[in-house]
């Protein structure tokens, strides 16, 4: 079990014992003199990676630095190699000729090379999905009209390239680019969802980090706090985020993919425990903020979309690969408030009608109409 404010006291007593303030031990670890207050305080859980600096850094035996790991509720070193099994690699690695051990250090300094250019690598891609059926009741003019915020806040979060994916035999949006921002587009031939959507995209992102706007999701005042906070973030924690919003109303529990988040890591930010893709379980009612379409993603995602099975309708859905990559990668949560203007309500919109004509209940009328209402109030006030 962890228990950090012991951690905290008992890394107090061993700075002070090495004579240091919390300014050299930072420097000495490489992390922030904010972040040892915090440890020092119990209030942040450090990684075992962490751990192994802070310990390097003020020079402890490995009593002391086992004391620090069982604080922080990890396994000692030996346990941790006996459980995974490292304790066998470490004895084959003893066994091994000089020559072969040197031959070995040079291939474990040329993956970490490649593995520390992975994670220096700047975001540059966003991938913008307007293959779906809203998209494609647009005309050119208007699909182009929808973009130009997005386009717009991409510039602002400095990509320097957005990949288009369209439905097919539409005619290609007009859109004004922002200077710096190169434009590809590919066609997605089969409606098969916004995941699919993604994953043809794969050839033209590569092996590398990129974002996801998905552009009925419409953020006008507060651009800068959206995609450009997003990749700030991103540098900071080599993850892929969601942005998310509370829901408005228990009806976005099924119009939208839904994250449970837990621990807060920093202000708006939440590792994602579950995700959910428009759940219908009464169960999940009013659990749960409701995924915004702002995303950034490691090139993971591709195989996790790969593994992802198609939901009933037969589309494969990004949340469920998000759900998949979960297993292996931490994913966080950055929680948007800003305005925000959802298309999806149009939708809502129509299948409320729908309803309504349907079983002649006039209470459904009523609430078709205050949809309505509550939408195009949202939109003259974006206008305004
Ligand atoms: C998509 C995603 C959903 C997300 C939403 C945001 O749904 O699948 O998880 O909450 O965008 O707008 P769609 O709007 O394509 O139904």
């Amino acid at each position: 079990m962890e228990d950090l404010q012991a951690l905290g006291k008992l890394l107090r007593e061993y700075r002070e014992r090495a004579q240091l303030t919390r300014a050299q031990l930072a420097r000495r670890a490489r992390i922030s003199a904010s972040f040892v207050t915090y440890l020092e305080k119990g209030h942040r859980r450090p990684s075992a990676a962490i751990i192994a600096r802070i310990a390097q850094a003020l020079g402890l035996r490995a009593d002391q630095q086992k004391q620090l790991l069982q604080s922080a509720g990890y396994a000692s070193v030996e346990e941790i190699a006996q459980v995974s099994g490292l304790q066998g690699v470490l004895d084959e690695i003893a066994a091994l000729s000089s020559q072969e051990r040197d031959e070995l250090i040079t291939e474990i300094h040329r993956l970490l090379g490649r593995w520390q250019e992975l994670r220096a690598k700047r975001l540059r891609k966003v991938v913008i999905p307007v293959a779906g059926w809203q998209p494609r009741l647009l005309s050119p003019a208007q699909l182009g009209q929808m973009l130009r915020p997005a386009l717009e806040e991409i510039a602002t979060a400095g990509l320097k390239e957005a990949i288009l994916v369209l439905a097919p035999s539409r005619p290609a949006p007009q859109i004004a680019l922002p200077k710096n921002l190169k434009l590809r587009q590919i066609v997605q031939e089969p409606q098969l969802g916004l995941g699919h959507a993604i994953l043809i995209a794969q050839g033209l992102v590569g092996d590398e980090p990129f974002a996801i706007l998905l552009p009925d999701d419409i953020i006008l005042a507060d651009r800068a706090r959206s995609l450009c906070q997003m990749i700030k973030i991103y540098e900071r924690h080599h993850c892929s985020i969601l942005a998310v919003t509370e829901a408005e109303e228990a009806a976005d529990f099924k119009n939208y993919g839904i994250a449970t988040l837990g621990q807060r890591l920093e202000e708006e930010l939440y590792w994602v425990e579950a995700l959910a893709e428009k759940p219908r379980g009464r169960e999940r009612e009013r659990e749960g903020l409701t995924i915004v379409g702002r995303y950034i993603v490691t090139p993971q995602i591709f195989e996790a979309l790969q593994a992802t099975a198609p939901d009933p309708n037969g589309e494969l859905q990004l949340t469920d690969a998000l759900n998949l990559l979960l297993q292996r990668q931490r994913i966080c949560a950055y929680r948007y408030e800003g305005q925000l203007f959802r298309v999806t309500p149009i939708k809502m919109l129509l299948e409320s009608l729908i309803e309504a004509l349907d079983d002649q209940q006039p209470g459904r009328l009523e609430r078709a109409m205050a949809i309505t209402k509550n939408a195009l109030y949202k939109l003259g006030r974006l206008r305004g």
